[in-house]
C-alpha cells in the first residue's frame, strides 16, 4: 500500500543522501509516523527526513505495516548487536513478504533450506562457522588479496575504457562496480564454472526475495532464480573434490562443538550467505562511493593527490550510506530499550543507515561535502572520528564481521 505521507512532507535539503543528518525541524508540521511505508518510492528515494524523525520522536518505533520494531538511534542499535544473547539473530534471513505457497513449493522442489549458519545462528556453532569465515576474510588474506583486486579492477576499467571510446559511454554498475567484487570472490573462495553474471542474478534475486516487497507474480520467478543458486550450490559443495586450502575444503573438514561433521545443508546456507553478503554489498557501495565522488564538488579531482582521500571517503560513505541500510534481530525475552518496553518475540529492523547520521555522535552533519571541500586534515579528523566510534564493534562477542 502506497502511502501518501512520504510526499507530504517537506523534502530534504539535498537530493537522496546528499544531507542525511538533514534537520528535522526542516520537517514542518509533523504527520504521524503511523503511515510510514519502508518500502514507499519516497521513502526509498528519501528515507533521511524519516529517520530523523524516527530518532527524534520515536527511537523505537512499532511498524504496523511490517509487524516490525525500527531501532534508530545509534545507542540503540549498538546495544542490540552487542546482546545476541537477548536479541537474538535467527530472524536475520526470513522474508520480509510472506511467500505465498506456490513460491514455497518453488523452492521445496529446488531443496531450499536456511538452517542456521553465520548471520542467521544463535546456536553454539556460530563461533566455529564464523572462525572458518575469518579465515578467508581477515584483514591479512584482504591486504594479500590487494594484486588479485587491482587485476580484476583494471581488466573491467580497460574494457569500460573500450566501451567508452566505441560507444561514448558505459554503465559503470553493471560493468564495473558489480563485477569487480563478483570476481574476486570468485577467484578468493575458488568458485569455478559458472558466469558472474548468472551468480550477480542469483546474488540479487535472493536479495529481493527475502528483503524486498516483491509482487506475487515476482515472487515465483525470484523463487526459481533461488531454488537454481541453491541447487548449484548444493551440487558444488557435494561434488566438488575441494582443496583443503578452499572455503568449501575448509567448510567440509570442519567439527561442529559435538566433533560431528558439518551437513551438506548448513555449508550450502553458509556459502549461500557468504556469497550474497560478499557480492552485493560491496557492488552497492563501490556504486554509491563512485555516485557520490562523481557529483561531490572538486572531490574526483583531489583523491588522487591526496594521500587518504579516497579511504576517508568510503568511511563517510560506509557510515552514511552503508549497502546493508537495516538489519534484523528477535529478542527472546520482553525488554525495555529506548524507554519502551518490547515484547517477547518482538522483530527488530535496525536502521543502520539513520545510526551512522545520529547526530547525538557525530555532529558533522555534513561531513562529506567537507571532505570535498577542503583539507585532508578535515578528512583525517572524519575517519578519526569514525575509527573511535567503530572501535567498539570490533570487541563485541558476535563480533563486527566485516571490519
Ligand atoms: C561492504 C560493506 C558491508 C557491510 C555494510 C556489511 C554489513 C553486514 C552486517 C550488518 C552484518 C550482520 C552483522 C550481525 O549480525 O551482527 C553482516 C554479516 C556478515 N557479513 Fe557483511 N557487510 C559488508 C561486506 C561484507 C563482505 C565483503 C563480506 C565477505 C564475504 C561479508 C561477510 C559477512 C558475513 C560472513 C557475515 C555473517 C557474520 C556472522 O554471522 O558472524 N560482508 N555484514
Amino acid at each position: 500500500m502506497a502511502s501518501p505521507v512520504p510526499h507530504t512532507l517537506p523534502s530534504h535539503s539535498g537530493t537522496a543522501g546528499t544531507s542525511p543528518g538533514g534537520c528535522p525541524a526542516a520537517l514542518g508540521t509533523r504527520a504521524p509516523l503511523d503511515p510510514l511505508d519502508l518500502f514507499d518510492d519516497g521513502f526509498v528515494r528519501d528515507p533521511y527526513p524519516w529517520l530523523d524523525r524516527l530518532r527524534a520522536e520515536a527511537p523505537v518505533h512499532y511498524d504496523p505495516g511490517t509487524g516490525l520494531w525500527l531501532v534508530s538511534r545509534y545507542d540503540e542499535v549498538r546495544r542490540v548487536l552487542l546482546d545476541p544473547t537477548l536479541f537474538r539473530p535467527d530472524n536475520a534471513l526470513r522474508a520480509v513478504t510472506p511467500l505465498p505457497v506456490a513460491a514455497l513449493r518453488i523452492l521445496a522442489r529446488a531443496g531450499f533450506t536456511l538452517p542456521p549458519a553465520l548471520a542467521n545462528n544463535g546456536t553454539p556453532s556460530h563461533p566455529g562457522l564464523r572462525r572458518v569465515v575469518s579465515r578467508f576474510f581477515n584483514a591479512e588474506r584482504v591486504a594479500a588479496a590487494i594484486p588479485v583486486i587491482e587485476r580484476v579492477a583494471e581488466d573491467l576499467l580497460d574494457a569500460a575504457r573500450s566501451e567508452i571510446e566505441a560507444t561514448g559511454r558505459c554503465e559503470l554498475f553493471s560493468s564495473f562496480a558489480q563485477v569487480l567484487p563478483c570476481r574476486v570472490l570468485m577467484e578468493l573462495l575458488g568458485i569455478r564454472g559458472v558466469a558472474p553474471a548468472t551468480l550477480i542474478r542469483w546474488s540479487d534475486a535472493s536479495l529481493e526475495l527475502f528483503w524486498g516487497r516483491p509482487t506475487p507474480d515476482r515472487q515465483l520467478e525470484l523463487a526459481e532464480l533461488v531454488g537454481e543458486f541453491h541447487q548449484w550450490l548444493t551440487d558444488t559443495v557435494r561434488g566438488y573434490a575441494a582443496p583443503p586450502t578452499s572455503f568449501i575444503g575448509a567448510l567440509a573438514s570442519h567439527r561442529l562443538p559435538d566433533g560431528e561433521p558439518l551437513d551438506i545443508g548448513t555449508a550450502v546456507a553458509a556459502c549461500f550467505f557468504v556469497f550474497i553478503a560478499g557480492q552485493s554489498t560491496t557492488g552497492q557501495l563501490i556504486a554509491t562511493v563512485l555516485r557520490r565522488a562523481l557529483t561531490e564538488p572538486g572531490l574526483w579531482q583531489h583523491v588522487p593527490g591526496r594521500t587518504g582521500l579516497a579511504e576517508a571517503w568510503v568511511e563517510e560513505v560506509l557510515r552514511r550510506e552503508p549497502p546493508v541500510t537495516t538489519w534484523r534481530r528477535v529478542t527472546v525475552r520482553s525488554a525495555e530499550l529506548g524507554g519502551v518496553r518490547i515484547p517477547d518475540g518482538a522483530q527488530l529492523l535496525l536502521m543502520l543507515m539513520g545510526s551512522g547520521s545520529d547526530p547525538e555522535v557525530f555532529p558533522t552533519r555534513s561531513g562529506c561535502a567537507r571532505i570535498g571541500r577542503t583539507s585532508v586534515t578535515t578528512s583525517r579528523s572524519a575517519s578519526a572520528v569514525i575509527a573511535a566510534r567503530a572501535r567498539p564493534w570490533r570487541v563485541q562477542k558476535r563480533p563486527w564481521p566485516c571490519a
